[in-house]
């Protein structure tokens, strides 16, 4: 299975914060906010990954992941000039894609929780079909809502941004496809709004009777970045959980070498490189600590 990161949008909700950065390279405690759907996709199992920028940014997510090497990945990149919606990614990345199956993560999506690695590599290995996950929110109307049929359990309905919502259950934007996606994706027109919807490819598996819905309960985070209170409350939770812990939540690094994808030597001389900082000191202590396990 492949990967797609998007990191597109004007992010103008965080006007004039990302008038000239990009909304994915802002910062959340410790890292760059795209490293968080790095790591869900590095947990997925999925090693081959497209990020998807704006024309003008690709250089500043190139300079800061490189080839992937240094996670042990492949990644390679792609541009959307414009925001024409989520779904234009498996458009654009329709070469990259090829036969195969594809992730698709949105670069500022931030999901935390015991159990998720599973859960993800479960979705990644499913041969057929759509997995979405939906997480129980305040404000559906924000978002696309899925809803069950309360007999059976399983989805009934997708709307994107429902005036009346029919249930709480939005959903996030992690999405796991067969290949099919991309003649899907192809066939869509734009929405009223003017975007190819990633809710109306969506709908298409479930009208096919083949949308898995995983809904991720209380003991998961899933967490907005959306406005500047979001983005200060995602910086908040991660930095809690990391000094009650001594931890890093998404630390991609630490991933590649958990997984077997880089050496501890790699991951020294990544250290040696990021030079005098408390990242680096981490990077030292967690392989020293892992090592020893
Ligand atoms: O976050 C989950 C929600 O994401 C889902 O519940 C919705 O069904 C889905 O449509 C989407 O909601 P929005 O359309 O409101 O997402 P937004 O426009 O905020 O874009 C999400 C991220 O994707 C954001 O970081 C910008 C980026 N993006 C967005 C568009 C439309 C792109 O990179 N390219 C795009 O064309």
């Amino acid at each position: 299975m492949k990967g797609i990161i998007l990191a597109g949008g004007t992010g103008s909700r965080l006007f004039p914060v990302t008038i000239s950065i990009s909304k994915q390279l802002l910062p959340v405690h410790d890292k760059p906010m795209i490293y968080y759907p790095l790591g869900i996709l590095m947990l997925a199992g999925i090693r081959e990954i497209l990020v998807i920028t704006r024309s003008r940014d690709r250089w500043l997510f190139e300079e800061l992941l490189g080839d992937g090497s240094v996670f042990g990945l492949s990644i390679a990149y792609a541009e959307q000039p414009e925001p024409n919606g989520l779904a234009e990614a498996f458009v654009i990345g329709r070469d990259f894609i090829g036969d195969s199956a594809v992730a698709l993560i949105l670069g500022d999506n931030i999901f935390y929780g015991a159990g998720l690695p599973e859960i993800c590599r479960e979705a990644a290995a499913r041969e057929s079909g759509a997995t979405i996950f939906a997480y129980r929110v305040d404000d559906p109307q924000r978002y696309g809502v899925v809803s069950f049929d309360g007999q059976t359990g399983l989805a009934e309905t997708i709307e994107e941004k429902p005036e009346r919502p029919r249930s709480s259950w939005a959903v996030t934007g992690l999405y796991f496809y067969e290949n099919s996606v991309v003649d899907i994706a192809a066939s869509i027109r734009p929405s009223a709004r003017g975007e190819l919807e990633i809710t109306d490819v969506n709908r298409a598996y479930l009208a096919r009777g083949d949308l898995h819905v995983c809904r991720l309960g209380r003991g998961f985070a899933w967490l907005d970045t959306g406005t500047h209170d979001s983005l200060h409350d995602a910086a908040s939770f991660v930095r809690t959980i990391e000094h009650r812990q001594g931890v890093k939540i998404m630390c991609p690094e630490e991933i590649a070498f958990e997984l077997g994808y880089v050496s501890a030597d790699q991951v020294l001389k990544r250290a040696e490189l990021l030079g005098k900082n408390d990242y680096a000191a981490y990077l030292r202590r967690r392989i020293r600590e892992l090592a020893d396990a």
